[in-house]
């Protein structure tokens, strides 16, 4: 039987900022909680739109256990073999099996193997195929090779996060929401025994919208004319959740919001 364990999941990394802030916090969230394994959402960490190999090595590095994606993984094609190659970045399972990278790793870790999903909502997304049979399947792969499961629903639409919260209740320690970058506050344990959030929110600049410069965001949609995008730089935060993982497999006890500013960042 495997062990309880604890895990800290990062919402979506937005710009240097956003790792910048990850980097400064997770020295006192590993005091704070002592997670047995991190991970964290990525899709945003290179300049706001995807991930480079760097970026990713960077966060390695500083402990993070896996890196999963969402709808702009292949925004910088200097990652596409990186996906291939490096098993602890994951791009949702249900794109193709043609596009590069895999939706599923094991983390072992002192206190049992996580298993860790990344799949995208088809709901206002594009995805090459249904999210819900894939998420079968990938647990079908994992069973008997894991004590925990987390899966990442990046996701537009709130009612597929729940719908997929249900689907896998009982049969995954957790199911986190990602994506739209605001922080629900509906995180709780099922009935079966998943802990569940609709969005874990972003680590990066709240002062912008959604991460994007506040006057440009505005301007855009005041004006209605195209315009380019750049990341904030104001009042970042971290948004994440930690969840205690039940030594009964595939349980969790408790699921806690962790949303930290981090005035000092810049
Ligand atoms: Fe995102
Ligand atoms: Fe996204």
């Amino acid at each position: 039987m495997s062990e309880s364990a604890s895990i800290l999941f990062v919402g979506d990394v937005v710009g240097g900022l956003g790792k910048r802030t990850l980097l400064a916090l997770l020295p006192s969230l590993r005091d704070r909680y002592a997670p047995d394994f991190v991970v964290v959402n990525g899709e945003n960490a290179a300049g706001g739109v995807g991930i480079t190999p760097k970026i990713a090595k960077e966060m390695l590095a500083a402990g993070v256990d896996a890196i999963t994606l969402g709808n702009h993984t292949y925004r910088h094609r200097e990652v596409y073999p990186y996906l291939d190659e490096e098993p602890r970045i994951l791009r949702p399972a249900n794109f193709l099996a043609s596009q590069p990278g895999h939706g599923w790793c094991v983390i072992d870790g002192e206190r049992g193997r996580l298993g860790v999903i990344s799949l995208s909502g088809n709901l206002f997304m594009k995805a090459g195929r249904p999210a819900f049979p894939e998420a079968d399947s990938a647990l079908h792969a994992l069973a008997g090779k894991v004590d925990h499961v987390l899966v990442d629903m990046h996701a537009e639409a709130t009612s597929e996060k729940v719908a997929m919260g249900w689907h896998l209740d009982g049969r995954v320690t957790a199911v986190v929401g990602t994506h739209t970058h605001v922080p629900t506050a509906d995180a709780r344990i099922l009935p079966g025994g998943t802990a569940y959030i609709t969005d874990v929110g972003m680590t990066g600049p709240r002062g912008g919208v959604i991460g994007v410069k506040r006057d440009q965001a505005l301007t855009s949609m005041v004006t209605q004319m195209p315009i380019r995008f750049e990341t904030s730089s104001e009042d970042p935060w971290l948004n994440g959740v930690v969840i205690r993982a039940s030594s009964e497999s595939m349980r969790a006890l408790e699921i806690e919001q962790v949303l930290l500013p981090a005035p000092g960042v810049a």
